[in-house]
C-alpha cells in the first residue's frame, strides 16, 4: 500500500511504499507526465515553458497502481506507480551499459584478457552480450578464430554498430608503407598511447585484426589507463589534479588535414571517477600553458609518462593471424615493439566503433 502526501506549500508529492519516502517536485511530475510523450516514439512533446515553474496541484491520490495528480485547472496526470518509483529523483536510472570497470595491471597477464570466438559473437546474441560486457569491464578483449580476410574483423565490429570514420578512413591498414603519414605505418616501436587524441572526440573502441605477424618483433603492449590514473591519484594528488584540470593541445596534420583538439589527459565525471585517459606524446602539440603552470604541468605530465613505461602496468603479447584485439581507446593504452619488415609480413586491419554505439548494442541485447 503506497501512501501519498501533497505538500502544496513545498510543491512536492511524497510517496511511501514502506521502504522510505520518495519525493517528487510538482514541476518534475508535470514535465515527466506520460501524456506529455509521443505514444510511438516515446519522445517528450511537453513544452516546459507552457507551465509556470511554481505550478500547483489541487490534489494527489493513489488509485490502485496509479498515482493521479489533479493540476490546478481541469487537467490531471496519471502515473504508473512502479514505473515512477524506478525513476524517483535522486536515483540514477538503471543502465545495462553501465558496467563498472575492473582495473588491471601486469598481473592480469596476456592470459587474463577476456577471449571469445568470432563464430560465437557472430552467431549468438548471448555470446555477443557477454563479450561486450567483459570488454566494457576490462577495457580490452581478444576475438579469435577470424577468417583470413580484411573484412572478417570489421564484420565483428559492425555486429556492434556503425564504424567510426576518421581521416584514416572507415578502416585502416597497419602495415609498413612507403611515404607514411603516421608512425603506425612504419616499423618503428610505438610506446603506449591512445589513438587520435587530436580529434574533437577520440574514437571509442578500437579493433585491430591481425592478418599476419611473421616479422621479427612486432609484439603488442597494453596497459590500463584507469589503473595508472588511480595510482597517480593516490601517489601524487597534485599531478593528478593538473592532468585532470588543465587541457593541452593535440594535432595531426598531413597533406589533406589539420585536425586539432584540446584534451585533459585524465577526464573525470562529476562523481570524480576516471572516465577517460587520453595520452599520445606523438600527437601532443607545442604546449601553450601559462609559464607558471608550464613547469608544474611538465612535472605531472612527465610523471604519468614514466608510469606508462612502468612494467607494473604492462601486458604484452604477440598477436597471431586470426586474432583481433579490441580495446577502449579512451581507457586502455596500446603500443607495439619495433619489427623488421625484411624478416616477414606484418599486417593489422583496424577500425573504430564509438562508445555510444557500443553501449547502445549492450542495451538492446539486455532488452
Ligand atoms: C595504431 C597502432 C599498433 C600495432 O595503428 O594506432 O598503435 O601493433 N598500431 O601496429
Ligand atoms: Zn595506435
Amino acid at each position: 500500500m503506497t501512501t501519498v502526501t501533497l505538500q502544496a506549500d513545498q510543491r512536492l508529492v511524497t510517496l511511501d511504499a514502506g521502504n522510505g519516502p520518495a519525493h517528487f517536485p510538482l514541476i518534475w511530475l508535470r514535465d515527466n507526465a506520460p501524456e506529455g510523450f509521443h505514444p510511438q516514439t516515446e519522445e517528450r512533446l511537453f513544452d516546459l515553458t507552457s507551465v509556470p515553474l511554481d505550478l500547483s496541484a489541487e490534489g494527489a491520490r493513489v488509485e490502485g497502481e496509479t498515482l493521479v495528480i489533479d493540476w490546478d485547472g481541469d487537467t490531471s496526470s496519471r502515473f504508473d506507480l512502479a514505473a515512477l518509483m524506478k525513476v524517483r529523483p535522486g536515483s540514477r536510472r538503471s543502465d545495462p551499459a553501465h558496467i563498472a570497470p575492473v582495473t588491471w595491471r601486469s598481473d592480469l597477464g596476456a592470459g587474463g584478457i577476456p577471449r571469445v570466438s568470432a563464430n560465437a559473437v557472430m552467431s549468438d546474441d548471448a555470446a555477443l552480450q557477454g563479450w561486450l560486457a567483459s570488454t566494457r569491464c576490462y577495457g580490452i578483449s581478444i576475438v579469435e578464430g577470424l577468417a583470413d580476410t580484411t573484412e572478417a574483423g570489421m564484420d565483428v565490429a559492425r555486429r556492434i554498430g556503425f564504424l567510426r570514420e576518421t581521416n584514416f578512413g572507415v578502416t585502416f591498414e597497419v602495415i609498413s608503407k612507403p611515404n607514411p603519414n603516421n608512425l603506425a605505418y612504419t616499423p618503428v616501436a610505438l610506446p603506449l598511447h591512445t589513438d587520435l587524441t587530436n580529434q574533437e572526440v577520440p574514437p571509442g573502441f578500437q579493433f585491430l585484426h591481425c592478418l599476419a605477424n611473421e616479422a621479427t618483433g612486432g609484439g603488442s603492449l597494453f596497459s590500463d589507463g584507469y589503473a595508472i590514473a588511480e595510482d597517480l591519484r593516490q601517489q601524487d594528488p597534485e599531478a593528478f589534479k593538473l592532468l585532470s584540470e588543465v587541457s593541452i593541445p593535440f594535432r595531426f596534420h598531413d597533406d589533406s588535414c589539420d585536425i586539432r583538439g584540446r584534451k585533459h589527459v585524465i577526464t573525470l565525471n562529476e562523481d570524480g571517477e576516471v572516465t577517460e585517459f587520453c595520452f599520445n606524446a606523438h600527437l601532443a602539440d607545442v604546449l601553450d600553458l601559462d609559464p607558471e603552470v608550464m613547469v608544474p604541468y611538465y612535472a605531472a605530465y612527465r610523471r604519468i609518462m614514466e608510469m606508462t613505461r612502468d612494467p607494473k602496468y604492462l601486458v604484452t603479447l604477440k598477436l597471431k593471424a586470426g586474432e583481433m584485439v579490441v580495446f577502449d581507446n579512451r581507457r586502455a593504452l596500446h603500443g607495439r615493439q619495433s619489427f623488421d619488415p625484411s624478416t616477414g609480413r606484418r599486417h593489422l586491419h583496424g577500425c573504430y566503433v564509438d562508445r555510444g554505439e557500443f553501449d547502445s548494442r549492450l542495451r538492446l541485447l539486455a532488452r
